[in-house]
């Protein structure tokens, strides 16, 4: 059986040393803030929002909570994104993903002031990613998977990763990130996708799988060799009458049959989940150091 790798504990580490930056900036005083958008009423939108406002608040820091109609033009959204920009209280900015279909996301990320761009959605981050400067912003998911695997002890350096997924929230950037000449990195890394020949072929041969794919229990035992570290970012919601709300949160993985072959292994909920969100606050506290100076 697996060891559990958990995400909660480790981001509570991480949230121990952001606190002492924290208190350090606002010695200077800095108050870091975020402003969190939200455009529309996605459910699972919505609860991502409620719970980065609700760290926000639990750090002191200074939160902007955004909540905007779904019918909310692309000019508006443009406007609320400039206003932000300018204003000096306001280090990181972040826009829920996806927006309703009248919104054009692209041009909403390149409306962002990259030096708020706490997402790294950003061409300029992504292209400071690509090139290994750490002036950027790395997207909080990828920087909360490799925070996860080095605070669980497990040697990246020289590994191959099997990352499944190539979107550019996820699957993408976190490739870049482990590939890196960095410490953290140094990974061998292939990423696998929907067109992949020979995907299971692929991912026995990983020593670290990662699946960022957001199909509900996609990856199986056959997927993964025997002491393999799988790391599951993927949060889908699967019907269930019994569950008090009629859903329950699933990964990308399924879990049971996979954690008998695995030598360490994340839950979802409580693995990936709120490293992502420890990871947004240290961007924004990065931000707002770099804003200051
Ligand atoms: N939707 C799902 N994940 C993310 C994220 O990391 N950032 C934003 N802005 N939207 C998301």
């Amino acid at each position: 059986m697996a060891k559990l790798i958990d995400g909660r504990a480790i981001a509570d580490n991480v949230y121990a040393e952001l606190r002492r930056d924290i208190a350090m900036l606002k010695s200077d005083g800095i108050t870091p803030g975020l402003a969190v958008v939200l455009v529309g009423d996605d459910p699972a939108s919505r609860a991502y929002v409620r719970s980065k406002d609700k760290m926000c608040r639990d750090l002191e820091l200074h939160s902007v909570k955004l909540e905007l109609p779904a019918t909310t033009t692309q000019e508006e959204l443009l406007a609320r994104v400039e206003e932000l920009n300018r204003d000096p209280n306001v280090h990181g900015i972040l826009v829920q993903s996806p927006p309703p279909k009248q919104i054009d996301e692209g041009a909403i990320v390149r409306a962002l002031n990259p030096a708020k761009d706490v997402d790294g959605f950003h061409p300029s981050n992504v292209a400071k990613l690509v090139i290994g400067d750490d002036s950027g912003f790395v997207p909080c998911t990828p920087l909360g998977c490799q925070r996860l695997l080095i605070e669980s002890g497990m040697e990246v350096s020289g590994a191959h990763v099997v990352v499944l997924g190539r979107s550019m929230i996820v699957g993408k950037p976190l490739a870049l990130l482990l590939m890196r000449k960095a410490t953290g990195a140094n990974a061998t890394v292939t990423v696998v996708h929907s067109r992949s020949r020979n995907l299971a072929e692929i991912t026995r041969s990983a020593d670290i799988v990662i699946a960022a794919i957001g199909q509900a229990n996609f990856v199986k035992a056959d997927h993964v060799r025997q002491g393999a570290v799988v790391i599951d970012v993927g949060i889908n919601r699967v019907d269930d009458a019994t569950a008090p709300r009629g859903y329950r949160l699933v990964g990308d993985v399924a879990f049971d049959e996979v954690a008998e072959k695995a030598a360490a292994i994340t839950p979802v909920p409580g693995g990936v989940g709120p490293m992502t969100i420890a990871m947004l606050m240290s961007n924004t506290i990065k931000a707002s150091r770099q804003q200051s100076h």
